[in-house]
Parts: C-alpha cells; structure tokens; sequence
C-alpha cells in the first residue's frame, strides 16, 4: 500500500466544518456525517451536514462578497487564480491521496489524471479575466456606438458529483470566480473531502472570504435548498438526469440560469479498416477507466461484423487481465465503485442483463460485501439494442458488445438512445471518419482516440446528457450577462 501523508492523516482526523464566508463553521443544526472509504466501507473522516439553514448563510456570505469581487482589476483576478493553481500544484499529492481514499480510484491515476486536469483546468480560467470582452455593433440608424459589456452574473451555486469530484469542483470553481461571480459548491455527500480542502486552498491563496463558500450535506436538502434559493443567479449541475430535471423545476421559481452535464450511454463504433490492436487497447479504457463511473464511457461497442470474433477475443483477454483492488494499492487498475448502493445498482444491471438473454463473456456479479464495493470488469455480448443494459446508463464496468455490418447502420443504432454526450468512431479512412463523426448524436466525438479532453475545448452534452458547454472561452457564456449600452453620439 502507498504510505499515506502526515499532512493527509491529520486532514482526516479532523472535524471538518463548512466554508461561509471565511470562516470554518459548523452546520446550524450541529449534525455531521461520515465519508467512507469505498475500499474498505469503514469510516475515513466525518464533515458538517449543511442543510437549507446554511445554505441560507452561506448565500449571504457570496452575496456580500460579490460586489468587491467583482471589482477585482483583471490582471489582479489573475494573479489570485495562479496563486491558487501554485497552491494546488504543491499540494497535489495530498489531494490526489484525499481523492483516492475519498472516490476509491487509483493513487496514480488521481495524481496524473484528476489533480493534474483540474490544475490545468484552473490555469486556463486563471487566463481569462484580462480576455472578457465585448463588442462592438453596426447599426443601421445614424448617430450610435453600440457595444456590448460582459457582467457577472452574482452569486453561482455549483452541485457536482462524486466520480471525478476534484475536476468537477475545479470545472465550476474556474470559470465562476474568473467570470467575476462568488459560488457556494455542494460536494456529493460521498466524496466530500477534496472540495474541503480546494476551499482551504483558495483562503491560504488570498481569495477573500465568500468567494468560495462550500457546504457539504446531502443532495434532497443541501443541495435541493441551494438549486431553489432566490438568490441564486446560476446553478451548475453534474449529476444524474434525473436531478438535472429537478434542477430545471427549481429554476422555474428563482430563473437562475442552469446547465447540467448529465449521464451518457457512449457509442465506440469500430470498423474493420482500423489499427484493431489499438482499437481495443482504448475499447478497454474507455469503458473500464475509473471503473466505468465515467460520464463519457464508452458503454456501447459496436464492432464491424468481419472483425468481431478477432476483436472481442483480444479484448476480453485485455479485461481478464485488469487487477481490481484498493486505490491506494501501487498495482491496481480498477478500484472500487464508490458506494454500497452503487455496487448493488451496478449488480441489479448485471443481473438484469443476464434475464434479458444476454451472454456474459467475463466478470459478472459478485456478492455484495460491506468490506468493499468492488465489481469486476464485465463484458456482455448477444445484448439485443432494446435491452435494458443497452439502454440505461450503468456507471460501472459493464460493457456490452454489437456487432454491426455496414455506416448507416450503426449510425442509427449509435443514435438510438436518448443521451447525447459522447462518441468514439475508429477507422483508417478519413472520409468515413468524418462522414460518421458529423451524423453522430454527441457534445464530443473522438475519432481513434477516446475520453481526451483539454481546457480550451468546449465539452458538454445534448438530449438527456444535458446543456450548456463547459470548459473552454465559450464557458463566459455560462457566468455571464451579456448587456447592449446605447450611446447616442
Ligand atoms: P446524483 O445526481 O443524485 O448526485 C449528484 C449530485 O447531486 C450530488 O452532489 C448530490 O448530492 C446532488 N443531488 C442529489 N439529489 C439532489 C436534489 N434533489 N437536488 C439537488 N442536488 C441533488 O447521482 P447519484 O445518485 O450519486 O448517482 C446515480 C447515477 O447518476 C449514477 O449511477 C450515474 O448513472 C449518474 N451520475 C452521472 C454523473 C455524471 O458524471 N454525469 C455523475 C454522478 C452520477
Ligand atoms: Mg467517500
């Protein structure tokens, strides 16, 4: 096992308040709850439970903080925001251990994948503040200047999930603060340990109190009482689909604008003029990275007919080979999923797939246990498209496998559920490549590649995966007002 940080032992150990304005506090209520060690299902720190009563305080602390944020010179903005990414690169071993405990994932794959994204993510948005413009317009009556104003909008609330929680954190803390606004983040209950520590970071870098506010608690009252709150002028949801459609409701009463990076059920489409041995290297990450609670999983394999037997032998034997065990474990490929209720959901799709008729060629169900929520890797073929495992997103390591004949094809049957998130094409020929990659349903296509993403491109889904683009310049759109001032010259 990797020895675990003096620095981290003692962030564990203690009790860990919520972030309002400043200033370390407990929940109003005084109640606190457990985070757990998802691959050994005992106890690894305890948090405040905030619930509607402080996330009351803690939208009056980024209310009050907004007006003198918001005045922050650009240049100025930008050099807290490096400062801040420094802190974070100093401590990136430490966070990317908390991450690894926290989630369950792999020491390594913490420390060069999640940690290493968001400080990149936060360096980008730290180059922002001095690139918000506006414009300037052509107007058809005589005698104006027209332009227009990028503006704050105010106070942001941010509602992320457990599976990447460093990034998602860093993907709605980047561009909130960069755009001028204050935010209060509401972790996901499983996972609540990082975003403790990117809140201390963000003080220890002089980002002045309730800028950043983070109150940990649960998703129907934490998180419901922040996504309904008046005072809220955005809310950005990652999560499942059917809490973005709550989040939608809510903003039917306070009209805060709303994005929401949902679920996916991703098509990886094969075809046979392919470097095949490559193909199945990615086929093989793309479902199993982060133990397939990924929301780009490449969920769905179709694999052309004429290569199919040649392919699925390489990658099952691939699968076979994967280690799964604790993420602190220096060998380990697979950790744990997150959550005894995720290793039961994840076992009901197992189960389910078999009912419907299809044919598991590796792992498959284990007992649940309460020592540890492991699934291994699994593999299914003969999964008619009207299956339930075809159809609903699994956020696990299950992969089911189609074979498919010809482009047209496996276009409609690749556009036939109802997300829309992301989408892998493998082929040699470049017009194909392009002919497929424009007709697929996707907010992202990768072509023999898979699951890339960089900061300055734009990322997010259509249909049941969502709206809204984060990342990239366009995310200005997301955290601010556009205003048109008329001047009569
Ligand atoms: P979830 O959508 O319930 O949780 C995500 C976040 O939303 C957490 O911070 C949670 O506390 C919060 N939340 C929950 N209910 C809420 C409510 N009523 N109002 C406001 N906030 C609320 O997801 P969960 O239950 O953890 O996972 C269930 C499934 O959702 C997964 O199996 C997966 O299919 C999908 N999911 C997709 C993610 C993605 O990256 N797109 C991330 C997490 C889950
Ligand atoms: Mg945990």
């Amino acid at each position: 096992m990797i020895k675990i940080l003096p620095s981290v032992e003692s962030f564990l150990a203690r009790q860990h308040g919520l972030l309002i304005g400043g200033q370390w506090q407990p929940a109003a209520s005084a109640a606190t709850f457990a985070t757990l060690n998802p691959a050994t299902g005992t106890e690894l720190a305890h948090v405040a439970e905030g619930d509607a009563a402080d996330v009351d305080r803690a939208v009056a602390a980024a209310q009050a903080a907004f007006p003198a944020w918001a005045a922050v010179l650009p240049a100025q903005c930008e050099r807290l925001l490096h400062r801040y990414a420094d802190l974070i690169e100093t401590h990136r071993e430490e966070l990317a251990q908390l991450e690894s405990l926290d989630n369950g994932k792999p020491f390594n794959v913490a420390y060069n994948v999640e940690v290493n994204v968001a400080l990149g993510q936060l360096r980008f948005y730290a180059g922002m503040p001095t690139r918000l413009k506006g414009e300037t317009y052509p107007v058809s009556s005589p005698g104006y200047h027209v332009y227009t104003r990028r503006e704050p909008l105010g106070v942001c609330g941010a509602i992320t999930p457990w599976n990447y929680s460093t990034v998602m954190a860093m993907q709605k803390i980047g561009p909130a603060l960069a755009c001028g606004n204050t935010l209060v983040l509401k972790p996901a209950e499983q996972t609540p340990l990082t975003a403790l520590r990117l809140g201390e970071l963000a003080l220890e870098a002089g980002i002045p109190p309730g800028v950043l506010n983070v109150v940990t608690g649960f998703g129907h009252t934490a998180g419901a009482a922040l996504a309904r709150h008046p005072h809220l002028r955005k809310i950005g949801f990652t999560g499942s689909t059917e809490v973005g459609r709550a989040i939608v409701r809510s903003s039917a009463e306070n009209l805060a604008h709303v994005s929401l990076e949902l679920g996916g059920k991703s098509a990886l489409i094969i075809f046979d003029d392919a470097d095949l041995d490559a193909a199945a290297e990615t086929a093989l990450w793309a479902i199993f990275a982060n133990s397939g609670q990924n929301c780009v999983a490449g969920s769905r394999l179709f694999v052309q007919q004429t290569v199919y037997d040649n392919f699925l032998s390489t990658l099952v034997g691939r699968a076979q080979a994967l280690r799964v065990g604790p993420g602190m474990q220096p060998d380990t490929d697979l950790g744990p999923l997150i959550s005894q209720a995720q290793q039961r959901r994840v076992q009901g799709y197992i189960e389910r797939g078999l009912d419907e008729g299809a044919r598991l060629l590796t792992g498959g169900a284990t007992a649940p246990s309460a020592d540890g929520y492991f699934v291994p890797p699994t593999i299914f073929e003969h999964v008619a498209d009207t299956a339930t495992i075809a159809r609903e997103e699994i956020f696990g390591p299950v992969l089911a496998v189609f074979p498919f004949s010809d482009e047209d094809e496996v276009i409609a049957r690749a556009n036939a559920v109802p997300f829309g998130l992301a989408a892998g094409v493998w082929t040699n020929q470049l017009a194909r490549a392009h002919r497929v990659a424009a007709q697929l349903h996707a907010g992202v296509v990768w072509v023999n590649t898979y699951d890339w993403f960089d900061p300055a491109v734009p990322f997010g889904g259509r249909g049941a995966s969502g709206h809204g683009r984060e990342l990239g310049m366009q995310v200005a759109e997301l955290y601010t007002e556009l205003k048109g001032i008329w001047i009569k010259v």
